[in-house]
C-alpha cells in the first residue's frame, strides 16, 4: 500500500482524521480517487522517482460523516456547506512525490522538495492558439490567460522531457446556473454538456455559475502540462491539444523527432485524436522541450469501413472550419474540438479512453469502454455491436510505421464480454480462461517488454460476475487475444492506473473509488456509504473509511513481472 488518501505528502501535513477534515489538511495530503498514475525516474533510476497521480474526483457519500440518508432505499446526501466544498476542491487535482525503492519495499519520501498538490484552486496559465481570447475571459480574469485550478483529472501522461500532463474530462459536471438568454456559448456548452450540476461548488464560488461567469466552462476541458522539477512551476493549459472530455495523453516520439500525443474524448459517439508537435523533441536539452506542446497539429480520425485510418487535421481555414461554419479562427477551433470533428465527418466511436502507443511493436492500442446507446442502423466497422455493454479495443498501425502519420490501418483486437454468451459476441482467444475475460477496457499501458495492459471501469457482481481489475492481454502469434487476470479491485471500485517502472518490477496500481455501491454484490445487498461501507478497504478498521488508494505490486523475491 503506498499512498492512500489523506496519506501525508509533506513534513508539516496533518494527520488524517476523516472526522475533522479541512481544506487546508487535506491540501496538504493525497487526494481523493486516485486515477492516472505516472512515474519520472530520478537520476535515471527504476527504483527511486517522482510518482505522479490524478485525483480525478470525489464521492461525498463515502468521504464525509453524517451527511447522508437513505430514501426509498437510495442515497440522498445533505446540501454542501462552503467547507465541505473546499475540502472537496483541494481533494481534486493531482499529486507530485518522490517515492523510493528500499529493500524491495516502495514508499513515499514526504521530505521529498519536489513534492506538491495541485488542486481546484492552483494558478495555472493558459497557452497556445486559444490564450487571450474573448471566449476565455472573465471578471476575475479579463486578460483570458490565467486560470484557478485543474478539475476531473483522468488518464494523462509523462512527456518524453519528462513533465506531467493532467487530462481535464467530465468539467461538464462542475458547473450549476443558466447562461443568460441568447448566450453566444449555449450550442458549444451544449455540445459538452454544460452545466450539468453534479457538484455545488458554484454556490460559494461564482465561476462556477455560468449565469455569473458565462465563459468560465471554456477555460475547462483542456490538457494540463506540469513541470515537476520545479515546485513553485505554473501548469499550463495547452489549448493547441483541443478542448472536450479528455482521458488520457500518451505519447511518443515519432521517426522524424516530432512528438505524438494520443488523445481519447470519452463520451458515447465522441471521437479519437492526435497532436503531433510542430518541434522535434530534444533528448539533450529539457528546456528546448518545454513549449513544445503549445504549436502543433490536431488531428481527429476517421475509420473506414475498409479498414483505413485517415487523421484529419483540425486546421483553421482548411476544408470546412472556416468563418461560414463560425470558427472565425484556430482558438475557435480548438476551443470548440468537437464540432470541428463534427463537420469534418469523424468516427463517431464508442467511448474513446485510454489510447496507447507501443514503440515494442509499433501499433496504438485504443480503449471503447462502451455505448449501449448504439443502435442496429449506427452500426459501423469500428464500432461493430449495437447496445455495445462491454466495449473493444481497436488496434492501429500507422502508415509506414510512422506515428505521425496522418494515415494508417486499424483493425479490431478484441471485442469483450463473456465468451460463453454467444449473442454478446466477444472475441477472446480460446485460450482465454473463466477469470481471465472482462468487460469495460478503460485505462491501459505497455510495459517495457511490449505486453498491453488493460485496466477495466465498469465490471460489477451484476454486469459482468467480477469485478473490475487489471488484465494482461496478449497481440502477438498464437496467443493473440488471450487475456489474464492480473489484480481485481474491492467491491465498488474501478481499476486506474496501471503503471509499470521502467525495469518491469513494479506494476502500480490506482484503487478508485472503492465502496461506491453495493446494492447489486449479494454479500452485501444495500447502498453504501460513509457510515455503513460495502468495504473498508484498505485499513478495514472501524473508525476509519474506505480509502482509495495507490498500491505498488512487486514479485516475491523480486524481479520482472509476468516473466
Ligand atoms: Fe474518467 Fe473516462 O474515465
Ligand atoms: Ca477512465
Ligand atoms: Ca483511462
Amino acid at each position: 500500500m503506498l499512498l492512500r488518501w489523506g496519506d501525508a505528502l509533506f513534513p508539516d501535513s496533518p494527520a488524517f482524521d476523516p472526522a475533522n477534515q479541512t481544506p487546508e489538511a487535506q491540501a496538504r495530503q493525497f487526494g481523493y480517487n486516485n486515477d492516472y498514475v505516472g512515474y519520472i525516474p530520478l537520476d535515471g533510476s527504476a527504483k527511486h522517482g517522482l510518482l505522479v497521480v490524478n485525483h480525478e474526483y470525489t464521492n461525498e457519500h463515502l468521504m464525509f460523516p453524517g451527511i447522508v440518508k437513505i430514501v426509498d432505499g437510495k442515497v440522498e446526501v445533505a446540501p454542501a456547506d462552503k467547507t465541505r466544498v473546499d475540502i472537496e476542491m483541494a481533494a481534486h487535482g493531482g499529486t507530485i512525490v518522490e517515492i523510493v525503492n528500499e529493500g524491495g519495499k516502495w514508499r513515499p519520501v514526504v521530505e521529498g522538495k519536489l513534492n506538491r498538490r495541485i488542486t481546484a484552486d492552483t494558478e495555472m496559465l493558459i497557452t497556445g492558439p486559444a490564450a487571450g481570447h474573448d471566449r476565455l475571459k472573465t471578471s476575475a480574469d479579463p486578460s483570458g490567460t490565467k486560470v484557478l485550478g485543474t478539475i476531473n483529472n483522468c488518464a494523462g501522461g509523462v512527456t518524453p522531457w519528462g513533465t506531467y500532463v493532467m487530462a481535464e474530462e467530465n468539467f461538464h459536471g462542475y458547473f450549476i446556473g443558466e447562461l443568460p438568454e441568447g448566450h453566444a456559448e449555449a450550442a458549444n456548452y451544449k455540445r459538452v454538456g454544460v452545466p450539468e450540476g453534479s457538484y455545488q461548488w458554484g454556490n460559494f464560488h461564482d465561476r462556477f455559475d455560468v449565469s455569473k461567469e458565462p465563459n468560465e466552462p471554456n477555460r475547462f476541458g483542456w490538457m494540463v502540462e506540469v513541470d515537476v522539477m520545479d515546485p513553485n512551476s505554473v501548469p499550463k493549459k495547452r489549448t493547441a491539444l483541443g478542448r472536450f472530455k479528455h482521458e488520457g495523453a500518451e505519447s511518443i516520439v515519432a521517426k522524424d523527432g516530432r512528438v505524438v500525443f494520443y488523445l481519447g474524448d470519452d463520451e458515447r459517439f465522441d471521437y479519437v485524436y492526435k497532436f503531433v508537435t510542430a518541434g522535434t523533441y530534444n533528448a539533450d536539452d529539457r528546456a528546448a522541450n518545454m513549449d513544445l506542446l503549445d504549436e502543433g497539429t490536431l488531428y481527429v480520425a476517421k475509420f473506414d469501413e475498409g479498414g483505413k485510418v485517415t487523421w484529419m487535421p483540425l486546421v483553421h481555414g482548411e476544408g470546412p472550419l472556416t468563418a461560414e461554419n463560425g470558427f472565425a479562427s484556430q482558438a475557435d477551433v480548438v476551443i470548440e474540438a468537437r464540432r470541428a470533428g463534427d463537420v469534418l465527418g469523424a468516427t463517431k466511436m464508442d467511448r474513446p479512453e485510454d489510447i496507447q502507443p507501443n514503440g515494442v511493436n509499433g501499433k496504438v492500442y485504443v480503449m471503447l469502454t462502451n455505448n449501449t446507446k448504439r443502435t442496429d442502423e449506427q452500426v459501423d466497422a469500428a464500432n461493430p455491436r449495437a447496445k455495445n455493454a462491454f466495449g473493444h479495443i481497436i488496434e492501429i498501425t500507422e502508415a509506414e510505421g510512422d506515428f505521425a502519420a496522418t494515415a494508417g490501418t486499424w483493425e479490431v483486437l478484441l471485442k469483450c464480454g463473456d465468451p460463453e454468451v454467444a449473442e454478446v459476441g466477444a472475441t477472446f482467444s480460446t485460450e482465454t480462461t473463466k477469470n481471465g475475460w472482462f468487460g469495460m477496457p478503460d485505462n491501459c499501458a505497455v510495459d517495457a517488454a511490449g505486453r498491453l495492459w488493460v485496466s477495466t471501469d465498469g465490471n460489477s457482481p451484476k454486469a459482468t460476475g467480477r469485478t473490475d481489475g487489471l488484465w494482461a492481454v496478449d497481440t502477438e502469434g498464437d496467443a493473440r487475444a488471450t487475456s489474464k487476470l492480473f489484480f481485481r479491485v474491492p467491491i465498488g471500485a474501478e481499476m486506474c492506473g496501471p503503471l509499470f517502472t521502467p525495469d518491469d518490477e513494479t506494476a502500480f496500481v490506482a484503487v478508485q473509488h472503492p465502496a461506491d455501491g453495493g446494492e447489486d454484490w449479494e454479500g452485501f445487498g444495500r447502498p453504501s456509504y460513509y457510515e455503513d461501507l460495502s468495504t473498508r478497504w484498505p485499513d478495514f478498521k472501524d473508525d476509519m473509511p474506505v480509502r482509495p488508494a495507490v498500491v505498488a505490486i512487486t514479485k516475491q523475491g523480486g524481479g520482472k513481472i509476468g516473466v
